[in-house]
């Protein structure tokens, strides 16, 4: 696995801080997550509507029962719990490392008529404040992909859903291990946004196996999700060219950084079900 030796929870709060700073909260619809396309063109509905599309897939996969309770493990700005909360009819706890995220979800949730029925917090996934099994089930939506002792982190989650629960993964893949220039792309693409780094498939089946948690299904869906990358860094390149922006360089440079990692053609999506044993 390549691993990014620096990053640590408070870095990675941090720089999700920062380009929210920079003005790019919105630049996915309010998700921080990558939008799915059926047809793959990226093309026919919006980014937020594909964004949230992809919500509703991991939603499809927890297929919790009315009433039970969730952990959103990486929740960024509520947007995904506040989705889920309203349209499964669930409890939802999130956790992020990010305070300013944990602000702005919680004012969110104010405003939101299911919101009594969400909480965030301050935590680090890999030591939960949680007691054993307190959850029907968890999902991780692009957040694992920071965390470099992933296997202790899926371990943790396996603690806190309780026996029968399930856990769903969504997050980038590597199609095969970077080398070469293809190294130098991932290494941009650590560097930049705090990713300690991205797995293979067999990766992250390894991480389950050895965190206890069974396998029930691992779908790439690459493609569906590529046209998000181009979206992303134009909205990006759009932030940056605003003559008063903040860290325009370091924006355009994400930007640039994002379309090349989106073009190459091993870059997929692992959307993961696994049940608690
Ligand atoms: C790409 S954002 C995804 C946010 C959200 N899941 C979404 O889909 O909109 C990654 C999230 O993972 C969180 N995160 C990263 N490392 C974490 C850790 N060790 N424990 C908890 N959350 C973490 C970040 O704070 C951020 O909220």
């Amino acid at each position: 696995m390549t691993q990014h030796p620096q990053t640590a929870p408070g870095d990675v709060g941090r720089t999700y801080d920062a380009f929210a700073e920079a003005g790019t909260a919105d630049a996915l619809g309010g998700n921080i997550h990558v939008g799915y396309w059926a047809d793959g063109s990226g093309s026919g509905i919006p980014v937020d509507e594909a964004t949230d599309r992809l919500t509703d897939l991991v939603a499809d996969r927890l297929a919790p029962e009315h009433g039970t309770h969730l952990l959103d493990v990486g929740c960024g700005n509520g947007v995904p719990a506040l989705r889920i909360a309203a349209s499964r009819g669930v409890r939802v706890t999130g956790v992020t490392v990010s305070a300013q995220q944990v602000r702005e979800a919680s004012a969110r949730a104010r405003d939101h008529r299911v919101g009594g029925r969400t909480a965030f917090l301050l935590a680090d996934a890999v030591d939960l404040p949680f007691e054993d099994a307190s959850f029907d089930g968890a999902w991780a939506i692009e957040s694992l992909l920071h965390i470099g002792d992933r296997t202790a982190a899926l371990a943790e989650l396996h603690r806190v859903v309780r026996p029968g629960g399930r856990l769903v993964v969504a997050d980038l893949c590597l199609r095969r291990p970077f080398t070469g220039v293809d190294r130098e792309l991932l290494d941009g693409m650590l560097g930049m946004y705090e990713i300690a780094s991205i797995s293979t498939p067999e990766e992250h089946r390894t991480h389950l196996a050895r965190s206890g948690w069974r396998l029930g299904e691992l779908a790439d869906i690459g493609e569906q999700v590529r046209p998000s990358y181009g979206h992303a860094a134009a909205a990006f390149r759009e932030i940056a060219a605003s003559p008063d922006a903040p860290a325009a360089e370091r924006l355009t440079e994400a930007a640039e950084l994002m379309t090349a990692f989106g073009e190459h053609p091993d870059t997929g999506y692992a959307l993961i079900t696994a049940h608690r044993t």
